[in-house]
């Protein structure tokens, strides 16, 4: 019997090469998701203009606003570049701050690169944070392409455990009571090391 879909998650890549460890993660999430999962990718942030905040219109942003609007959850999944964020994913982060579409919203956060984008992670729940996001799941992936096949699908058992954890532990958030998710939200944000002051509190409140 067809399950029915309840959920809907939208998956962003801040890597724009093509074999992408980063990618490589968020298949492994989209695999782990059952049919009560509608998974979609944002695949456009090379479209995305340098943030301008005397530009008034664009038509790429509209749209990455509406997708992320359109989502009950966001997973992101991007690498570390010289110990930051990559700047094609702050970029996109930059053009919603003020707009909200992520605000009081389940996001997972994943960073595959050499040491496992610890800077890249602490600063991507900062950005998240920071505009409202709740980030209820982080995971870093070390030394990834020892930890994929030639395709550059990931086949390291511990690690395909951590990424499903991950995936659960989204959906989870995505519908559990308001407490419980921002005691999560409050326990990751504190571990990375972030002002938890900047937590949005639940709207349902
Ligand atoms: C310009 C450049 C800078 C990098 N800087 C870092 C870094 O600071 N920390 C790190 O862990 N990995 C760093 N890496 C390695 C990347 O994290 C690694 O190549 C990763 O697999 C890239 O993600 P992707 O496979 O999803 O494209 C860097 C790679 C490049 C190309």
């Amino acid at each position: 019997m067809m399950g029915t879909v309840v959920l809907r998650i939208l998956t962003v890549c801040g890597s724009l090469q093509r074999l992408s460890a980063n990618r490589a993660a968020i298949d492994v999430a989209s695999g782990f998701w059952g049919t009560d999962v509608a998974v979609e990718e944002f695949a456009d942030l090379v479209r995305i203009p340098p943030f301008d905040p005397d530009a008034v219109a664009d038509t790429e942003v509209d749209e990455w606003r509406a997708r992320l609007a359109a989502a009950d959850a966001v997973l992101f999944a991007s690498p570390e570049y010289a110990g930051a964020i990559a700047g094609t994913l702050k970029n996109a982060l930059d053009w919603i701050v003020g707009s909200g579409e992520l605000y009081a919203k389940p996001v997972g956060v994943i960073s595959a690169g050499t040491s496992g984008g610890v800077h890249a992670r602490r600063m991507t729940i900062q950005t998240l944070t920071w505009q409202g996001a709740h980030v209820v799941a982080e995971l870093g992936i070390t030394m990834p392409r020892s930890k994929t096949d030639d395709d550059g699908a990931f086949v390291d058992g511990p690690t395909i455990a951590a990424i499903n954890s991950l995936a659960a532990t989204l959906v989870a958030a995505s519908t559990m009571a308001s407490q419980q998710r921002l005691a999560l939200v409050h326990d990751v944000v504190r571990a990375a090391g972030v002002d938890e002051a900047h937590i949005a509190p639940l709207t349902d409140d």
